[in-house]
């Protein structure tokens, strides 16, 4: 299927590596010039250099903290000076954070709140009038089936996630009348360093009869129990959805939360 919007120019934050780097790849792959973001300087020009490869690429990268003060401003600036445009965002910057709310500090709290959503608020903000310009824009907000099932050893990962998926609903409503679609997907379990980093830590704490296990082992047994497909995801799956939802062929999705877990309510 032809999405039809070679020529478009996203902004995909987190993609140095994981889902956001797939969602870049499949970008470049349908025509459209893409600004990648990551904080890490050498993961992000790496990545950046990988892109490239692609056949007539158009890549621009900036290092930054999404919760920066700044962040929202210098990376929109960033695609309009380099591509002279911004029609697609996709907040997809962040981890996991595991564990309850007894167990989880201000700090964390703080910290995870200042990337998933404050940031996403303010780069949606930062972004729409560039997107009201061209009466013509898509934005993809990474949420967790956690948003609409919630888990309690992961509350704070989904308190947000439930957040994003309404600031999306509400979003949407606000910015449909502009040719603005707007929406989040639900991501089940997807096998990238933030699940290795982040969930294999804490289902090694909780199911210790799985100590001996790898942690690829881990993630396959726990996909096998907890997924009616029976796998865990891959970042193209969730990419194959961005671009989707990011592309002209939906012209008529928006304000919705898509689940993409294999059919699974949690992961964990
Ligand atoms: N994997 C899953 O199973 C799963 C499930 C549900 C939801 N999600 C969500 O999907 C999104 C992508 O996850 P992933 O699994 O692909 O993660 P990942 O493989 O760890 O990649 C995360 C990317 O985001 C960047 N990043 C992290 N914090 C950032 C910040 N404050 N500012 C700018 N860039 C930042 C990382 O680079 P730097 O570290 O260099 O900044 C990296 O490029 C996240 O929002 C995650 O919560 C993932």
């Amino acid at each position: 299927m032809d999405l039809e919007i070679s020529g478009r120019v996203a902004v995909v934050t987190g993609a140095s590596a994981g889902i956001g780097l797939a969602v870049a790849r499949e970008f470049l792959a349908n025509g459209v010039a893409v600004v990648i973001v990551a904080r890490d300087v050498s993961r992000l020009k790496a990545a950046e250099a990988a892109l490239l490869e692609q056949r007539s690429a158009k890549v621009a990268s900036i290092a930054i903290d999404v919760s920066a003060p700044d962040a929202a401003e210098r990376i929109v600036d960033t695609a309009i000076s380099t591509f002279g445009a911004l029609d697609i965002l996709v907040n997809n910057a962040g981890r996991a954070h595991a564990g309850g709310l007894m167990s989880s500090t201000e700090e964390d709290w703080a910290q995870m709140t200042a990337v998933k959503l404050t940031a996403m608020r303010r780069l949606c903000k930062v972004a729409i009038p560039h997107m009201q310009k061209n009466r013509w824009g898509r934005i993809v907000n990474m949420s967790s089936i956690g948003g609409i099932y919630p888990n309690p050893k992961l509350f704070i990962s989904h308190v947000l996630s439930a957040a994003i998926n309404n600031l999306t609903k509400s979003l949407a409503l606000e910015v449909a009348k502009d040719g603005i679609l707007v929406n989040a997907i639900g991501i089940g379990a997807i096998a990238t360093d933030n699940w290795a980093n982040n969930m294999i830590p804490a289902v090694r704490r909780s199911r210790p009869e799985l100590g001996a296990l790898s942690d690829d082992e881990i993630l396959s047994r726990i996909s096998a129990e907890l997924t009616p497909v029976g796998r865990a995801g891959s970042p193209r799956d969730i990419a194959a959805v961005a671009a989707f939802l990011s592309s002209a062929r939906n012209g008529f999705v928006t304000g919705d939360t898509i689940e993409a877990s294999g059919g699974a309510d949690r992961f964990m």
